[in-house]
């Protein structure tokens, strides 16, 4: 299988690219399917992240660093197309890089994570801008917004997820993934968040994240399952 290529991207600055790209990714290499990250971030916070893990639990996803070749990155990313199902890409906040742009034209899918608060959505408007760009020269593109650090059960995240929802040209995912410790917590494990429990609501979130992103990709699930 040629690889599904993930881009995950906005110029807004900690609304959980990483944490989501790791997550993703660490998810799908658990899952028993060949994974690559690229951190396209000069801040190398996935590389970093990785790295923590130790030698008898390392991060299941292989990882790359190509920060340094910004808008040129995708030459050397469709080197590794055939050797992974899947790569996962992070990209930096930095409103002028040319990282995210360059990765839409080679991606199957575009994950826009958004916080639902106010300033969060005003600077996606932005990044929404960018993913319908690209989809206009890469038309097989799918772009997604992907709610981060939601709130439950509170007035602001259900007006704001209602405000995202209304766009009629950019989806947003069924997945929720609530603000919660345990996606802190691993960073210091190097892992997904089911290395501190497989069955915590974390995880549960995460899973059902992944499921929906191969469902958005039309795979089929048959890979043996290790997460
Ligand atoms: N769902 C979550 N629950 C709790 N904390 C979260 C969640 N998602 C992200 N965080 C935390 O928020 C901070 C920013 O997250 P992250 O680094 O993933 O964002 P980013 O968009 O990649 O940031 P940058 O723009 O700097 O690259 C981190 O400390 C991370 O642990
Ligand atoms: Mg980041």
């Amino acid at each position: 299988m040629v690889a599904k290529v993930i881009t995950v991207f906005n110029q807004k600055g900690g609304c959980g690219k990483t944490t989501m790209t790791i997550q993703i990714a660490g998810t799908l290499a658990l899952r028993g399917y060949r994974t690559l990250v690229i951190d396209m971030d000069e801040q190398n916070t996935a590389t970093r992240w990785a790295s923590q893990a130790d030698d008898a639990n390392p991060f299941p996803a292989s990882m790359m660093n190509l920060a340094a070749m910004g808008g040129k990155m995708r030459g050397a990313v469709k080197n590794y197309l055939g050797d992974y199902d899947f790569i996962v890409i992070d990209c930096p906040p930095a409103a002028l890089s040319d990282a995210p742009s360059s990765a839409m034209l080679i991606s199957d899918l575009a994950l826009i994570p958004i916080v639902p608060a106010p300033a969060d959505m005003w600077a996606s408007v932005a990044a929404k801008k960018l993913a319908l760009t690209a989809q206009m020269t890469n038309e097989t593109l799918q772009i997604r917004i992907l709610p981060n650090m939601v709130q439950k059960n509170t007035n602001l995240a259900r007006d704001t997820l209602d405000v995202l929802a209304e766009d009629t040209e950019i989806p947003m995912l069924r997945a929720r993934i609530a603000s919660r410790s345990a996606f802190r917590e691993c960073q210091l494990t190097g892992s997904t968040v089911h290395f501190l429990s497989r069955t915590s609501a974390a995880a549960q979130e995460v899973d059902a994240l992944t499921d929906e992103v191969l469902e958005i990709l039309g795979v089929t699930q048959s890979k043996r399952r290790k997460a």
